[in-house]
């Protein structure tokens, strides 16, 4: 009897997500794997249909599947990838950049991953007009919250093999909020005694991941510092267009690259598919299909490697071209 298939919510989007996510369901099958992707709709292009950018439907179907596939939004990014995050209640966003062989980028060496903690910080919303010249912001830091992102930190670090889980803070400055991130970092870090813990200051952290990325692993932070970060790790390893993520929840996991719509390039056949294929990769690991991730990844770092690439790599290829390169390697 064949294995009942993992139920995969398909959600393409608009401009080159629909693109990118038809390169990636390409390799997904190439795997053989018993998956069962339906797609559903939401962002501008649904909201122009229906008039709602993440109807019902969508939302549900994200719930009832085990893994949410996400290609990326337009103008209704906010209502409907935030949205997505918040009502899956997915606390982790957990980003990689690793550089692939053969890719002319900065940092052909760095292997870093950011865990961001995806709840709350600044992006809560907390915004307050005091006077129309006065505007405050409430940065929320909760011990709970803190300590299960550094305990999700250090049990990715040991998962994977990485040695060093470094906390990115301001607590000389912000006492209270990173102070108590911190705090929270330690007590996890001392049940990972084979793990390295160390602390740096956000600011010292930029300048270090552009001039010598490689005295950091794992990296554990608040909200904003995660996003602005993880932006500055893409710039080191080639670009947008390699940048897999996963949110994860305790019930609900949504993989996307880290990437937009890209209305320049879109409908053109330009849009370099490999953050989708890793987002796949990723949610095979998720399921538990860890061998096949890998193959992906494999695979996918072949063909870079031997320039079966979009333009942006310096490839001839187009997003399905580069897809079937990919696929072939499975085969
Ligand atoms: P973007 O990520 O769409 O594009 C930035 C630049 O990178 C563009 O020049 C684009 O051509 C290039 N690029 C992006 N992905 C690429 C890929 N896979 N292959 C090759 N080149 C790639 O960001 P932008 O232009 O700031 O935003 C465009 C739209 O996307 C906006 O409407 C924004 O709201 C939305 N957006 C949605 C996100 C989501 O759904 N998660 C995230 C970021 C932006
Ligand atoms: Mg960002």
């Amino acid at each position: 009897m064949s294995p009942a298939a993992h139920r995969i919510a398909v959600i393409p989007g608009d401009g080159i997500g629909p693109e990118v996510i038809a390169a990636a369901r390409l390799v997904l099958e190439a795997t053989g794997l018993p998956l069962e992707m339906r797609e559903y709709p939401a962002g501008d292009a649904c909201l122009a249909e229906r008039g709602v950018a993440l109807p019902e439907e969508t939302l549900r179907a994200a719930k009832e599947a085990e893994a949410v596939l996400f290609g990326a939004a337009g103008e209704t990014a906010a209502e409907v990838i935030l949205r997505l995050r918040a009502e899956l209640e997915t606390w982790v966003n957990l980003r990689p950049a690793r550089a692939l062989a053969g890719v002319d980028c900065l940092y052909p060496q760095a292997d870093l991953v950011i865990v961001r903690e995806n709840t709350e910080c600044l992006y809560r919303g907390l915004e307050s007009r005091l006077t129309p010249e006065v505007v405050t912001a409430t940065r929320l830091i909760t011990a709970g919250a803190s300590r299960r992102i550094a305990r999700f930190a250090f049990d990715y670090a040991r998962r994977q093999g990485y040695r060093r889980v470094t906390a990115i803070h301001k607590a000389n400055v912000l006492r209270q909020s990173d102070g108590l991130f911190l705090d929270c970092c330690r007590e996890v870090a001392r049940d990972y005694p084979e793990i390295d813990y160390q602390e740096v200051l956000v600011d010292a952290a930029a300048m270090y991941l552009v001039q010598d990325p490689g005295r950091f692993q794992v990296m554990v932070t608040t909200n904003l510092f995660g996003d602005i970060l993880s932006d500055l790790a893409a710039g080191l390893i080639g670009g947008l267009g390699l940048c897999p993520s996963a949110n994860l929840g305790d019930r609900y996991a949504l993989f996307e690259p880290v990437h937009g719509s890209a209305p320049d390039i879109a409908g053109q056949g330009r849009a370099n598919p490999a953050a989708a294929i890793m987002c796949a990769a990723m949610m095979l690991a998720h399921l538990g299909h860890r061998d096949q991730a890998e193959a992906v990844h494999r695979a996918l770092a072949a063909a870079v490697a031997q320039g079966q690439t979009t333009p942006d790599l310096g490839g001839e290829l187009d997003t399905l071209g580069m897809a079937r390169a990919v696929a072939e390697r499975l085969g």
